[in-house]
């Protein structure tokens, strides 16, 4: 791993947005997907969307079994 900060993100999210969760770990806007997958030749990113507004923890280990939502496998 590297030095990057991998405790869960707490995020807004909206009915009327599309969101991309960096499933690579490369990207320097997590927990979202800035592209850099592209570059390293690593995973997409997983796109999502949500029924109602609300607040959520996105997972950044990229160890969650229910992503993109952290799970505690952070913790493990
Ligand atoms: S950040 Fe909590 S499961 Fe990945």
């Amino acid at each position: 791993m590297s030095d990057k900060n991998y405790n869960p993100i707490q995020v807004d999210l909206k009915t009327d947005r599309r969101y991309s969760w960096c499933t690579c770990s490369f990207s320097n806007e997590q927990p979202f997907c800035d592209g850099s997958h592209k570059a390293n030749k690593a995973t997409p990113p997983m796109v999502f969307e949500v029924k109602e507004d609300r607040e959520a923890w996105l997972c950044t280990c990229k160890e969650t079994n229910t992503p993109p939502y952290c799970d505690g496998s952070h913790n493990n």
